[in-house]
């Protein structure tokens, strides 16, 4: 029993064939799936995919769409996020890959306390999304005084960074990038951290684990990530299995 807790499934990249992937990870192992929909344009169709029983959501507004978010997209955010099934609010942060200016900065930020406030309102954990922005990411979350439990969603900082985000109380995503031979620095990090601060995500359709690497990700993939950590761990599959899927039901309360 394995949990996704991070899938993009609604993505135009699963439209041709989306119900054999699903189906693929239940008959893999994968026990529950959280669709995270970040983007506003595919809002409707993760409500979509929420009839199903073992698939939540998390609703949130990506910082990089951040600059074209409009009131009336808080507001639906705002509805979204009461949805029973909605089990998270995110994925929201900030991302400074695409060179950020000054003013994009501001409105990332703004975007980041409109959510963190949203998620403290209905009492549901935070999907962070953090690129090229640790630093900046660890100043902002210092001072700001109320932060809601949560998951640094797809973990590519610096041991001291992963260190300072377990001791606000973050858990750490683990996805793909763990299974490749360069990530010497996050194989220390997973070394490092506890195994009840970490979770297994895919991120899919993106970084598909060295097996599968080029193609196009997918939920029934995880165990791969699973695998790693087990072996980095010195621990069996089955317990790490068991440990992740414990954190996610633990954060998530699926
Ligand atoms: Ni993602």
């Amino acid at each position: 029993m394995i949990i996704d807790t991070h899938a993009h499934v609604s993505d135009v990249k699963f439209d041709e064939d989306r119900e054999t992937v699903i189906q693929r990870a239940f008959n893999s192992g994968v026990d529950r799936l959280i669709e995270i929909s970040c983007e506003m344009h595919y809002w409707d169709k993760a409500l979509e995919l929420l009839k199903r029983d073992n698939i939540f959501a998390a609703f949130g507004i990506h910082p990089v769409d951040a600059t074209h978010a409009t009131a009336i997209d808080y507001s639906k955010l705002e509805t979204l996020v009461q949805n029973k099934k909605c089990v998270a609010v995110g994925e929201f942060g900030l991302d400074y890959h695409y060179g950020a200016s000054p003013q994009n900065i501001a409105t990332q930020k703004e975007s980041l306390v409109k959510q963190l406030e949203l998620a403290t309102k209905y009492k549901k954990p935070v999907i962070i999304h953090c690129r090229d922005a640790y630093d900046d990411m660890i100043v902002f979350l210092k001072e700001y005084k109320n932060i809601p439990k949560g998951v640094i969603h797809c973990f590519s900082g610096s041991l001291y960074q992963s260190e300072v985000f377990v001791e606000m109380g973050f858990m750490l995503g683990i996805d793909g990038p763990i299974t490749y031979k360069k990530s010497d620095i996050l194989k220390q990090v997973v070394l490092e951290t506890d195994i009840s601060k970490l979770l297994t995500e895919t991120d899919c359709p993106y970084l598909a684990p060295q097996k599968y690497r080029g193609k196009r990700n997918e939920p029934s993939y995880v165990v791969e990530v699973a695998k790693e950590i087990a072996a980095i761990k010195n621990m069996s599959v089955e317990e790490v299995l068991q440990i992740t899927t414990q954190n996610a039901v633990k954060l998530f309360g699926i």
